[in-house]
């Protein structure tokens, strides 16, 4: 059982993580900006607590007591460049800890974009991205940029990117793994439910196998 602090529990691919990393009986504590507003049925077996992931005293707070902090954090319609803010936040709110605190290490929900297609240009190159998206995809390998340049001896930070292609979908409990080429399958498509995700994401936090790393999934 890992004590895990979770930002984005209530987002898309967070609620997946809170979900799986339950039924595998991990301690999970959702850090949430209105815990008023936390619906989910998970309820019972979670702690739900008040942070922001934009602030590293917040993060700090939130944190302490954990052994992984997990952050599905996204913008929504908001500015992209609030990724980079938030990574910074997550590694310096973990730094920021009293030397009796153990550093718990950092999962980041990272972008496809900064990806290397087979053979050919980084995804957020391809022709007919358009601008939102392209503006998300930039943000998050700016905060990959940022998370490499820590050092894991310091806090031991992962990134795991998606597939290009991420949905609600089916719990096959399998996907192939990949460093910073995009996985695509037979027909050249790079597709992960966020089930599946969740699955390969929790495994990252048994397994610690992507120590100072991005890694991604797919089917
Ligand atoms: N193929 C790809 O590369 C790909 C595809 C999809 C997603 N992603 C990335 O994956 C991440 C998660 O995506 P998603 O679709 O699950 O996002 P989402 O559904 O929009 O969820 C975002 C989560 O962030 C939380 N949040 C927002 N501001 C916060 C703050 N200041 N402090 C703490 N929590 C905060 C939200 O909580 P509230 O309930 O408080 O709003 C929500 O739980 C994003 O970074 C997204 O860009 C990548």
């Amino acid at each position: 059982m890992t004590k895990i602090a979770l930002f984005g529990a209530t987002g898309t691919i967070g609620n997946r993580v809170l979900h799986e990393a339950l039924r595998r009986g991990h301690e999970v504590t959702a850090v949430v900006r209105d815990p008023a507003k936390f619906p989910d049925p998970a309820d019972g077996a979670t702690t739900v607590v008040r942070g922001d992931v934009l602030d590293p005293a917040s993060v700090a707070g939130a944190v302490a007591g954990h052994e992984v902090v997990v952050s599905a954090f996204g913008p929504g319609s908001g500015d992209p460049a609030a990724l980079v803010t938030a990574a910074r936040s997550l590694i310096g709110g973990v730094r920021s800890l009293g030397p009796d605190t153990p550093a718990p290490r950092v999962l980041v929900v990272g972008g496809a974009g900064s990806l290397r297609t087979p053979g050919g240009p980084l995804v957020w190159d391809e022709a007919g991205v358009p601008a939102p998206v392209l503006a998300l995809m930039h943000a998050h390998g700016d905060a990959l940029d940022f998370l490499r340049t820590v050092p894991v001896e310091e806090v031991r930070w992962t990134c795991l990117s998606p597939a290009a292609q991420i949905a609600p979908g089916e719990r096959t409990g399998t996907y192939r793994l990949g460093l910073d080429g995009l996985v695509v399958d037979e027909e050249g498509r790079s597709r992960i439910s966020t089930e599946d995700f969740a699955v390969a994401l929790v495994d990252e936090i048994e397994r610690d196998a992507h120590a100072g790393r991005r890694f991604t999934v797919a089917h």
